[in-house]
């Protein structure tokens, strides 16, 4: 080993440890700025000291790729909105999925095929093709370029096995024979991809891409391990396990389990619940403001439309001025609140709504028979009293109890549903009022209607 190579292996060492830190700084709002900054600097540095790798060889075609990357990468970042992240996170990890593949090729052409890299290589390969197409049709559903709605046909799951058996197949073969089962071992590997991610309804994308990100890291973990480059073995590892966790967090706060996100096209149906009775009875911002102004308690639960309205800004303004007259205001998150893990505490944070104002479904849950209002946002699924009904597609999911509330005033746009596509009860209970417009908009008009009154 060269005193080269030394340096480099420390170096990677210590960006490990920078990776880990990171990752840990991410687990609070209060510290996740920094726990990124953390592990993009460590990336950084495993990056260029993987240039001094002695032999390295193609230095223009790597150094024209990373700024192409680089540049595309910081451009689409900054353009993004909010509301848009979840399918650039899709195609990210794709990439990520798609750079491991890649590299499984490489191994299998010009190193030991016939060996335990061999098959790591194979592995790391199929798991990085399968992430990299899976995602792309996650991004293509996102981003509305192709049916948000499970695709389904007959012998769907049947097919699907078939050719996943058929990739490893001939994965096994490219290692134990021949080269020339390469192609078509990939070509399946990303079919496979493909397949699977076609039952898969729009609603469910965000944990799906989260699986796919844990296969991604799985993948670059046992490039890792094929290459005896153990950066990679750590980092693959780490976006591994937490990918992993993720996916279960999120497919629990739905009370599906994974095989069931994974193979039961939620969602290929229109709506399946009950015909609700009773009418929405709208409520004008003066009305809002005036309850909001001698209320005691208000708890506001945002959603989807809260971030489609990028209402955030208002919201804290409208907070500002209730606690301002000695109004207690509390916010209740639910996990799946939006269209990706924290994405509520993200747009609060961003509009500065201190961290202890928020509080977690079980947390404040006990706390809404004793609310005087409860503004619902542009939430419609994650308050849905359906849920506890047998039979409801949303059946057992936990739901915020908002309907418990003297009063519940909701802002939506019109008639819309939520993801799932179900009818929501509590638009048409005794306590709700709707204020129909964009949030922002009505959440403005109730601040200036909430000016006018005297304390
Ligand atoms: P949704 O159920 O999607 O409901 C959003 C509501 O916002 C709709 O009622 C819509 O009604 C309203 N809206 C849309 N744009 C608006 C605007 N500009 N101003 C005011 N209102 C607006 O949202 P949710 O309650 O946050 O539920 C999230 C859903 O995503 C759940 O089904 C969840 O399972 C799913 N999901 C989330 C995740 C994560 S990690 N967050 C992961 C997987 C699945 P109008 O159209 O009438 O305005």
């Amino acid at each position: 080993m060269t005193d080269l190579s030394d340096v480099i292996e420390g170096v990677y060492l210590l960006t490990v440890l920078f990776f880990i830190l990171g990752l840990q700084r991410m687990s609070s709002p209060s510290t996740a700025r920094s726990g990124i900054v953390a592990a993009g600097v460590a990336m950084l540095i495993a990056t260029v000291v993987t240039f001094l790798t002695p032999g390295l060889s193609n230095l223009v075609w790597i150094a024209a790729g990373i700024a192409i990357g680089g540049a595309l990468g910081f451009v689409a970042a900054k353009r993004v909105a909010m509301t848009d992240m979840p399918q650039m996170v899709a195609i990210y990890n794709g990439m990520g999925g798609g750079a491991a593949a890649g590299i499984a090729v490489v191994e299998l052409l010009i190193g030991p095929r016939f060996s335990t890299t061999g098959g790591l290589s194979v592995a790391g390969g199929l798991i990085g093709a399968v992430s990299f197409s899976g995602s792309v049709i996650a991004f293509l559903k996102l981003q509305g370029w192709m049916r948000q709605r499970p695709l389904t046909y007959p012998l769907q799951q049947p097919t699907n096995l078939i050719v996943l058996g058929a990739a490893i197949v001939l994965g096994a073969l490219t290692v134990a024979y021949s080269g020339a089962f390469l192609l078509p071992f990939f070509l399946l590997a990303l079919g496979f991809g493909l397949l699977m991610t076609l039952p898969i309804g729009g609603a469910d994308m965000p944990v799906v891409i989260s699986l796919y990100n844990a296969l991604t890291g799985i993948a670059v973990a046992m490039d890792g391990f094929a290459l005896g480059n153990y950066a990679m073995v750590v980092a693959g590892t780490l976006v591994g396990a937490a990918g992993s966790l993720l996916t279960l967090v999120m497919a629990r706060a739905m009370n599906r389990s994974i095989s069931n996100v994974l193979f039961s096209a939620f969602g290929a149906t229109e709506e399946t619940g009950v015909a609700v009775q009773g009418t929405m009875k709208p409520i004008e911002p003066d009305d809002v403001a005036m309850m909001l102004a001698y209320a005691q308690k208000v708890i506001i639960a945002p959603g989807y439309g809260m971030a489609v309205a990028q209402a955030q800004h208002k919201v804290k303004e409208l907070m500002d001025q209730l606690e301002a007259r000695g109004v207690t205001v509390k916010f209740g998150i639910h996990p799946v609140a939006g269209r990706m893990p924290g994405h509520m505490n993200v747009l609060l944070a961003e509009s500065g709504v201190p961290y202890d104002r928020l509080f977690d479904r079980e947390e404040v849950n006990p706390e809404f028979p004793t609310a005087d209002v409860v503004l619902v946002i542009g939430a419609n699924d994650v308050v849905n009293p359906a849920a506890r009904r047998a039979g409801s597609p949303l059946q057992g999911m936990p739901i915020l109890d908002v309907d418990l509330a003297k009063n519940v005033v909701i802002l939506k746009r019109g008639q819309g549903k939520g993801f799932a596509g179900v009818e929501n009860e509590l638009f048409y209970k005794e306590n709700a009022r709707i204020l129909y417009g964009d949030a922002q908009e009505t959440v403005g008009k109730v601040i200036q209607a909430l000016k006018q009154i005297k304390d």
